[in-house]
């Protein structure tokens, strides 16, 4: 089965996205025409969820280059590159945390690099093979996760998630919630607790809307209620996405996923991560390397716009936090699940080695 929307995708020369801030009492679609709304489409979450912002700024690189492109017959092919490079520098700093924007900028640079590419359309239309192989290839590494994941997941189990891990976060289909999806559509019985995960509410807003279309039964509980829930016996296992994963197995994901990975530890309930491939970050060895996004003092005063605080409260928002390898059951990706020893494990993914 495969959802009834399409979260990312380029038509009439231009990129059009779902609008996630409006999900899921609005359906609206954001038109990117250029890398620079691309860039805000990113920055402002209208698109979300490490794959899907990969996927996004690849089109962004694409949209660069058709604006480009009269620069390269006019200034020459090192000035078009350094435009284009200028282009992939503004939109790699829409947000720090997440790999795969990095990831995504640099393949399809690289990708022009390599290339013979002697003609501005020789060059358009490869960048747009690129972009959409990034794209098309998430879906497909999705599919291969959740088919690696269903394996954790045992009939009849109730199950703890956190954030907005499906096809709202990638490019199609999902990670963790991919998997949950897998496994539900394989016949297994299961129950989801969805975390609404202040202060953006991914899992209220995203996650809830997802499962109710997936037709997976669930119950969406404050990102409070989950300690008395594992405390209490009443979840199987953890499952949620990544953001970045340090070589040492170190994941970083949306704040409060570090919490609900301390009390599977002290609860011994079993914690897994979802994540491709391009999620990890081989140059980080630990995760306190990773750059944490700080975000705007208004998601926290102003929730939907309404003022909760008083004036000129000061206020900390970190989007991300990072769980320490010793807390994570598995990392499942889709060349397989790493289990400890992590370091070593993740060393053997590495794509020279
Ligand atoms: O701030 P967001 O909504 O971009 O954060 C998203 C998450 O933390 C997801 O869990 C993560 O990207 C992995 S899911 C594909």
């Amino acid at each position: 089965m495969m959802e009834s929307f399409i979260t990312l995708e380029f038509k009439e020369g231009a990129l059009h996205l779902i609008d996630q801030r409006v999900l899921p009492t609005e359906y609206t679609i954001f038109v990117c025409h250029d890398y620079r709304e691309v860039e805000f489409a990113i920055r402002d979450m209208v698109v979300r969820g490490a794959p899907a912002i990969g996927a996004t700024a690849a089109y962004g690189v694409l949209l660069a280059a058709m604006e480009l492109a009269p620069t390269f017959d006019s200034d020459g092919p090192s000035a078009f590159r350094k435009n284009l490079k200028e282009a992939c520098d503004f939109m790699d700093a829409a947000r720090p945390t997440a790999v795969n924007l990095h990831w995504a900028l640099n393949r399809m640079l690289s990708t022009y690099d390599h290339s013979d590419w002697k003609t501005t359309q020789e060059i358009l239309t490869g960048l747009k093979s690129e972009a959409d192989l990034i794209r098309e290839e998430d879906i497909e590494t999705n599919k291969t996760m959740s088919r690696i994941g269903n394996q954790v997941i045992p009939h009849k189990a109730t199950i703890l998630t956190h954030c907005n891990t499906g096809a709202l976060a990638t490019a199609g289909w999902g990670t963790a919630l991919g998997v949950i999806k897998e496994a539900f559509y394989s016949g297994k019985e299961l129950f989801v607790y969805a975390d609404e995960t202040r202060p953006r509410l991914q899992g209220a807003r995203l996650t809830a809307w997802e499962l109710t279309q997936a037709g997976i039964p669930s119950k969406l509980i404050p990102d409070s209620v989950g300690a008395t829930l594992i405390r209490d016996g009443k979840i199987d296992l953890v499952i949620l996405g990544g953001d970045r994963v340090a070589a040492n197995g170190d994941v970083c994901n949306k704040i409060g996923t570090f919490m609900l990975s301390a009390l599977c530890k002290l609860y011994g309930v079993p914690f897994y991560s979802v994540v491709p491939v391009s999620t990890i970050d081989f140059q980080l060895s630990r995760g306190d390397q990773i750059p944490i996004e700080e975000r705007e003092a208004s998601e926290i005063t102003h929730p939907g716009g309404v003022q909760v605080a008083p004036d000129g409260m000061d206020v900390y928002n970190p989007a991300f936090d990072v769980t320490p390898h010793q807390h994570i059951t598995g990392i499942i990706t889709e060349k397989g699940i790493i289990y400890p020893p992590f370091e070593e494990n993740i060393a053997r993914l590495r794509p020279s080695s």
